[in-house]
């Protein structure tokens, strides 16, 4: 400690050097580069504290509007909610706010993301797993674990984290509403995906069941962190809402204290910037990468856990650890399914077809028959 600044800034530079950039070939993470313009937005505004809308009212408008974005994206119109810090602190949020409306169970498959079991652990809720099909929520086996086990909130995941499966958000809905239960959607990655290609509407949040969704910008352009709850009414937030006796408006929104404010800035520019255009056409791009990658793995003989729903393609081997190292060791980052045994791969905005080509090639050389 107590170097010099240049000499601090030499030795950090050297020790990152070695880093992989995302263009080089990292194909299984859910980050990505940045918007380059989002990133400069959220240099700038990195003094901002999110939580403090006394001192900067601009954030807190600008909070508002990102989340009618985002709402906007799930088909929900007039939906509060807020920018938080990624998937996970949203789906703890989120069923924090149903623990606290009463509901202290959790309905979730084994394909639900990790922070699920991580918010019901830490919220002392009980964890009920429910069978898949396919890897998705089976609606017939919701309804008889919950008749069973009875009322709780149920996760629908959209965009499954392992093999990019949308679990039957409709036919869960109903079965949840019939039985007394509420449905957090968990869109963190698929929701600038499949929503925009079906219509906008097909997280069912027309369905009075349906209380909160999960959507994260850092997964489709925003810099690290920047994820987001979203929310059916102001109602259904309050209970986020935590006394700050110091702070001039005497409260704070979320699990945080201190909010990174350039990531309301950096989310709010990039949702302004692409519009709905820019989204469809963005997700378009990332589906029609994963069905290219599907239909060349099926036809060579690889087998794909599943058929992908959004942009995630899991190909199964039981020997994961040695196909990771071996294509890292080809400049192909590719992360586990998780789920099941096998390594995944996932359409992110800077992944490009000479990636894919060099991808499909290798799985083929390795798993192929
Ligand atoms: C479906 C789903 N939910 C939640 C998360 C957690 O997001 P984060 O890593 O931003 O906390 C992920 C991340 O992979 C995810 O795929």
């Amino acid at each position: 400690m107590g170097d010099d600044w240049a000499e601090v800034i030499r030795e950090a530079l050297e020790r990152l050097s070695g880093l992989p950039r995302h263009e080089d070939g990292v194909l299984g993470s859910m980050t990505t580069s940045p918007e380059p313009v989002t990133a400069s937005l959220f240099q700038r505004f990195m003094f901002v504290n999110a939580n403090d809308p006394w001192l900067f009212p601009a954030v807190s408008e600008l909070e508002k509007e990102a989340v009618a974005m985002l709402g906007e994206v799930l088909g929900c119109q007039g939906c509060s909610g807020m920018i938080t810090s990624g998937g996970t602190e949203a789906n703890i949020a989120a069923l924090y706010l149903a623990r606290e409306a009463g509901y202290d169970r959790v309905y979730a498959t084994a394909a639900a993301h990790d922070s699920i079991r991580k918010a019901a652990r830490l919220l002392r809720m009980e964890y009920v797993e429910v069978p898949m099909e396919d890897f998705k929520m089976d609606p017939e086996a919701l309804e008889k674990v919950m008749s069973e086990r009875g009322e709780g909130v149920v996760v629908a995941t959209v965009g499954t984290t392992g093999v990019g499966t949308v679990d039957p958000v409709e036919a869960i809905t109903e079965v949840a509403a019939e039985n007394g239960s509420v449905i957090h959607v968990d869109a963190a990655y698929g929701g600038f995906i499949y929503p925009p290609l079906h219509g906008w509407s097909g997280l069912g949040f027309g369905n009075d069941a349906v209380v909160s969704a999960t959507i994260d910008p850092h997964k489709f352009g925003a810099p690290i962190p920047a994820g987001g709850l979203v929310v059916k009414s102001r109602e259904w937030l309050s209970p986020l809402v935590f006394e700050a006796r110091y702070m001039p408006s005497g409260k704070q929104l979320g699990l945080l204290g201190t909010r990174p404010g350039a990531s309301v800035v950096a989310t709010w520019a990039l949702l302004k910037a692409l519009g709905r255009k820019g989204i469809v056409e963005r997700a378009a791009r990332l589906m029609g990468m994963a069905r290219w990658v599907y239909g060349r793995l099926v036809a060579a003989g690889v087998p794909v856990a599943a058929e992908p729903e959004v942009p995630i393609v899991c190909v199964k081997t039981r020997r994961e650890g040695v196909l990771i190292d071996a294509l890292r060791g080809m400049g192909l980052y590719l992360y586990r399914c998780g789920v099941v045994k096998g390594v995944r791969a996932v359409m992110m905005p800077h992944v490009t077809y000479t990636h894919l080509t060099r991808l499909v090639n290798a799985l083929t050389a390795f798993l192929s028959p």
